[in-house]
């Protein structure tokens, strides 16, 4: 499949750039401010009473920063971090096994966590409620079940879909939050913040002009300043202007809003074939060529949320404002 450079999820290349780009404490995590304001509260307040943190779960789009919160609320509490994910963990012994081995205290971070088969959802409930284990020895008639004691732990969990967890999960955390595209101003301030340990020059407007076109998402801002940055090099004296910046982007074929052609053919899509809907998702999905679970999962989120597209009963419907971005006349309806 061919990269998206607009892709909220992480690419090839993203993952040893953005290990040294993590922000470490609550204080270097930009924005989600009502997030951090109650997470330090609960923080202070179990640190307080020298306590585990109540068990975390963060949902939202990827990119947006819910593995880095993990580590940062282990960082915060003073302790470690285990880390492994929903579909890496495949029978209740590999769960054991992790849950035994936790220090006291320890952050246990479990990724995609709406992906965790049932029959290893089970074995998690009594080890989230009580510190618990309940194991099966033996088979048939010999079979007994016996109670383990684990160390005190705190389980931050991260999904991108909330609607996939279970009730009967969801019910067993503390602290649920929702993470929320960042605006122009707090991608602005993560531009600059990771060209400062790039080392790279960057005027201000330059910073503005990428933020605007990550759509609301950090790991994108960052991957779209390190293409942009090469441009610099490339073809400029290594200083991100804005002018410099717009070229860029230009050459990526990213918008002024961040919209790439995926984009582009969806809208016009509907313009075009459906006079701008409303259309059903299923057919939508037919006409241009894609899975419907793509568009609703991975095309779809950003163009509702800037308030491109909206869902109605009877289907998608594409708003005013698409018209006027790809200058068009709105149609009388
Ligand atoms: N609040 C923030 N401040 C500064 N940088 C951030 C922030 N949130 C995320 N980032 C940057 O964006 C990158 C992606 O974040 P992260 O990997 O935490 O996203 P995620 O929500 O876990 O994504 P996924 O759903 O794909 O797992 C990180 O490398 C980090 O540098
Ligand atoms: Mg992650």
């Amino acid at each position: 499949m061919e990269e998206r450079v607009l892709s909220g999820e992480a690419l090839m290349n993203d993952q040893s750039f953005e290990q040294s780009l993590r922000p470490q404490t609550l204080s270097q995590y930009i924005g989600q401010d009502k997030i951090k304001n109650n997470l330090s509260v609960f923080i202070e307040a179990a640190k307080m009473r020298k306590e585990t943190l109540d068990h975390v779960l963060l949902y939202g789009p990827p990119g947006l920063g819910k593995t880095t919160l993990a580590v940062v609320i282990a960082n915060e509490m003073g302790v470690g971090v285990r880390t492994t994910s929903g579909p890496a963990i495949e029978r209740p012994g590999d769960l054991a096994a992790i849950l035994t081995s936790l220090e006291p205290g320890e952050v246990l971070f479990i990724d995609e966590i709406h992906r965790l088969p049932r029959a290893i959802e089970e074995v998690l409930y009594p080890a989230m409620e009580d510190y618990c284990l309940d194991i099966v020895i033996g088979k048939g008639p010999e079979a007994r079940s016996v109670r383990l004691d684990l160390p005190p732990f705190t389980l931050v969990g991260a999904t991108t879909r909330a609607g996939a967890i279970s009730a009967p999960l969801r019910d067993r955390f503390g602290v649920l939050s929702r993470l929320e595209y960042y605006d122009e101003q707090q991608l602005t301030d993560i531009v600059v913040r990771t060209a400062a340990i790039l080392e790279t020059e960057i005027d201000w407007n330059g910073a503005v002009e990428i933020a605007r076109r990550s759509r609301g998402t950090p790991r994108i801002a960052n991957r779209l300043l390190r293409r942009v940055r090469d441009f610099a090099q490339v073809r400029g004296d290594g200083i991100i202007t804005l002018s410099l910046a717009d070229e860029a982007l230009e050459l990526l074929q990213v918008d002024k809003l961040g919209l790439d052609h995926i984009d582009h053919k969806l809208l016009t899509g509907i313009i075009e074939k459906f006079r701008g809907g409303p259309v059903g998702l299923d057919t939508i999905a037919a006409s241009i060529g894609e899975e419907s679970t793509t568009i609703e999962d991975v095309y779809e989120p950003y163009l509702l949320q800037i308030g491109f597209l909206q869902r109605t009963p009877r289907g998608r419907v594409v708003t005013n404002q698409v018209y006027e971005h790809f200058k068009l006349t709105v149609p009388d309806k």
